[in-house]
């Protein structure tokens, strides 16, 4: 089943919301919004994976997580390009318009519009993460941005939209491993929560590298969202308004 039916039926619980007061006409919106991964955008998918793993996922695994349940895969996609440009009938709208109806999309009677306004496949893929959900934990299996497009809030915009859905999806703790020396991916994990509980000696079969084991607290706690309401605050005034709601 693809994983976008599969999460139709979810109920919304967690929505981020962008209060009103953010939504002045002038200000700036992130040019990126994040969606569910789909069959087509495996090939872009599998170029940033070589591009930021040294040991690389086939894109038959993919295809594979795609059809499991336990397993969620998102992708930043860059609402002002487009991969095959002759292939797109028409160009999204760019900047504050382009949020506006990103934000209209998600008040729809009709969620699952979105999809079709933004044609899959088409989109350039920035990044990508995904998790698994086992019990009431989420495990991330993989988080990467393209390298042309690091250092943008990309990542922080994949981890907040993934703790969101985790969150829906009644996950307590999200865990990981990261490489030891992966000091770029350990410092965003720190940064949203994540504490070290453990290290996987020799764990990466490329060159036996350790993994250090991170979790969050109890990701419904009063104070871990009160720490990512301010993450979120903090990362729409950088990087420009974000909508971390997934388009399904
Ligand atoms: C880890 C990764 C996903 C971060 O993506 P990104 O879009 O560059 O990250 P962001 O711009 O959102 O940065 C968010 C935070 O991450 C940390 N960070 C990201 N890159 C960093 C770097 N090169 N050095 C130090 N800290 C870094 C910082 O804490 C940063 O917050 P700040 O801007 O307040 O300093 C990206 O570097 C990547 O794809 N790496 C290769 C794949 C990988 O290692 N994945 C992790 C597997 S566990």
């Amino acid at each position: 089943m693809e994983a976008s039916l599969y999460f139709a039926h979810i109920p919304m619980k967690c929505v981020t919301i962008i209060p009103k007061s953010e939504l002045s006409l002038g200000d700036e919106s992130l040019p990126y919004y994040v969606r569910f991964m789909s069959k087509e955008d495996i090939a872009q998918v599998d170029g940033i994976d070589r591009e930021a793993f040294p040991t690389q996922w086939p894109a038959a695994n993919y295809r594979h997580e795609l059809q499991n349940r336990l397993a969620h895969y998102i992708v930043a996609c860059d609402e002002e390009r487009m991969v095959e440009k002759s292939e797109v009938k028409t160009s999204p709208e760019k900047g504050f318009l382009g949020l506006a109806s990103r934000v209209r999309q998600l008040f729809n009677h009709n969620r699952f519009l979105s999809n079709e306004l933004l044609p899959s496949g088409t989109e350039y893929i920035a990044g990508f993460t995904g998790f698994w959900i086992m019990a009431d934990e989420a495990h991330v299996t993989n988080i990467a941005v393209r390298e042309l497009h690091r250092r943008q809030g990309i990542g922080e915009l994949l981890l907040i939209s993934s703790i969101d859905l985790a969150t829906e999806l009644n996950a307590r703790i999200i865990t990981l491993e990261v490489r030891a020396a992966n000091t770029a991916a350990q410092n965003l994990y720190h940064k949203y929560g994540f504490t070290q509980t453990g290290v996987r000696r020799g764990y990466y079969t490329d060159n036996k590298e350790d993994a250090v084991l991170m979790s969050t607290e109890n990701i419904t706690s009063a104070s871990f969202q009160a720490h990512l309401r301010q993450l979120k605050q903090a990362h729409s005034r950088k990087w420009g308004i974000a909508l971390y709601q997934i388009a399904r």
